[in-house]
């Protein structure tokens, strides 16, 4: 597998960069380690906005991406994933909303339910969390042990939010634009 593919099981934490400002998921891209290499002029790239093309993104599978100095996950979620969180109750829930409320329209007016797009770092103490892991199958944490659910709601542990949703819009079915 090439650097500037989406992750699978086996490369669950790789992080690719998307530089520039309309630079697409598979096309040029900066692997995660040259940031600190390349100090402020990383951090310059990755400020714009990014595209993302979610047709890369396997169902199943999550794509990290570089966004403003952040990390973004873009999950593609699985049946499974969508059902068990459109069942909790937002009584359940320490920081409650609901999982469509978490979701955006994609071109055609429909919540598009299969990609979730976060940043991805817990809401405790910044770290990043692990993706398809802990309690709630969803993201741990484990800095100090918080437990996300598949919509990136805090469930378990010390973090008081659930992870945030960046500003994004769909420029196409399959692309969206994050920033
Ligand atoms: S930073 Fe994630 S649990 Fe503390």
């Amino acid at each position: 597998m090439s650097d500037n593919q989406p992750d699978d099981g086996s490369k669950r934490d790789f992080i690719f960069l998307a530089t520039g400002a309309v630079a697409a998921a598979g096309g040029a891209s900066l692997a995660w380690p040259l940031v600190a290499q390349m100090g402020k002029a990383a951090d310059t790239l990755a400020a714009g906005s990014i595209e993302i093309d979610l047709s890369k993104i396997a169902e199943g599978q999550q794509l990290k991406m570089l966004w403003r100095g952040k990390p973004v996950f873009v999950r593609h979620r699985t049946a499974a994933e969508i059902e068990v969180a459109e069942a909790v109750e937002l009584t359940e829930l320490k920081d409650p909303e609901a999982d469509v409320d978490r979701l955006i329209a994609g071109p055609s007016g429909a919540v598009n339910q299969k990609y979730l797009v976060m940043v991805g770092v817990c809401t405790h103490f910044g770290c990043v969390p692990v993706g398809e892991a802990g309690d709630f199958e969803g993201w741990y944490c484990p800095c100090h042990g918080s437990h996300y659910d598949t919509s990136g709601r805090i469930r378990k542990g010390p973090a008081p939010k659930n992870m945030v949703i960046p500003p994004y819009e769909y420029i196409s079915d399959n692309v969206i634009k994050v920033g």
